[in-house]
């Protein structure tokens, strides 16, 4: 019997440019990914019988979200493993134990994190050894975020969010993350959107040019205004009372704030870790925020350890 450990980060949207819905129920997307430091845990333990089973530890305060992480088949992790039993002809199984910290349902790809891990320590405790770019291209058929989760640093994702390309960056940046009460679904976020943009014509996405450049510079003070989410007015609709959490943070002096992908995780960008230390603080008395976390940005992806 062997195992294995794989530590994985959540991601963060520095932009999120959303086009028209596709006639497949996708949006296409113009993004860039980071990479952060707040890490969940996958371990592999493989099995004889080709079962897979899931369970899950919470590391979280809002201890009660983990409720909401299914611990069957529906565990995107589980997902994973059986994709690589299928793509492999492996006939063992695996135990696979999660210890989340990433929110749940917070616009931080948690459970596509998961499902990045699931697929390195499969991978390794069952000695299938495929490769990165293999894993890559399965990673895409478990959901839009899981290649960048195994890929890790910034990078600009297009298509549904699956394809990943290089960014030149340079710079290691301060975050805080405002964790909401209450997660927020993907898919009502996006639904949402649509309701929203009804009639309009929805221009194809682009990631500004202005976060490219800042990017490239290193330029904290630059990317704090060039971040950008064409999901807030979806996401704020559904949840009128994160536009308060926004607006402390942007009150305590942070370069920049943006919900989190589909949110409802608020982020905030901070100068060094005295400023973001200050941000942290006036958020914690926050109404409609459950927990705050100081974090930096690029991390590696999902990674043994
Ligand atoms: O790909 P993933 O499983 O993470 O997506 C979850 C849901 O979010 C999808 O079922 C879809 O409703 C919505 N989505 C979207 N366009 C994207 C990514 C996700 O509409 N590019």
């Amino acid at each position: 019997m062997s195992s294995a450990n794989v530590r994985v980060p959540a991601k963060i949207n520095l932009c999120l440019g959303v086009g028209p819905v596709r006639d497949d129920g996708y949006h296409p997307l113009a993004t860039v990914y980071q990479a952060v430091d707040l890490h969940d845990e996958v371990r592999a333990t493989s099995r004889d019988d080709g079962e897979i089973t899931v369970t899950v530890h919470s590391d979280l305060d809002a201890k009660s979200e983990v409720a909401i992480v299914p611990e069957d088949a529906d565990n995107l992790a589980v997902k994973a493993a059986r994709l690589l039993q299928e793509r492999t002809g492996v006939t063992l199984g695996a135990d696979l134990a999660i210890r989340k910290v990433i929110p749940v349902a917070g616009g931080m790809a948690g459970g596509s994190a998961d499902a990045a891990a699931s697929l390195v320590a499969c991978n390794e405790a069952w000695g299938t050894g495929l490769s990165r770019s293999s894993l890559e291209q399965l990673a895409a058929r478990l959901g839009s975020d899981v290649p960048f989760l195994l890929h890790g640093g910034n990078a600009i994702g297009g298509g549904r969010g699956e394809t990943i390309s290089p960014v030149l960056a340079r710079g290691s940046y301060h975050w805080v993350f405002a964790m909401a009460h209450e997660g927020l679904s993907t898919a009502a976020v996006y639904a949402e959107f649509d309701r929203l943009n009804e009639g309009a014509t929805v221009p194809e996405p682009v990631v500004p040019d202005a976060l490219l450049a800042a990017l490239r510079a290193g330029d904290a003070e630059a990317l704090g205004d060039a971040l950008s989410n064409d999901l807030t007015e979806a996401a704020l609709s559904l949840r009128p009372e994160l536009e308060d959490t926004l607006s402390i943070g942007i009150e305590a002096g942070a370069l920049g704030a943006i919900l989190s992908g589909s949110g409802p995780t608020a982020l905030f960008l901070a100068s060094d870790d005295q400023h973001s230390l200050d941000i942290a603080f006036a958020l914690s008395s926050a109404a409609g925020c459950a927990d705050v976390v100081q974090s930096r940005g690029p991390v590696h992806g999902a990674r043994l350890g």
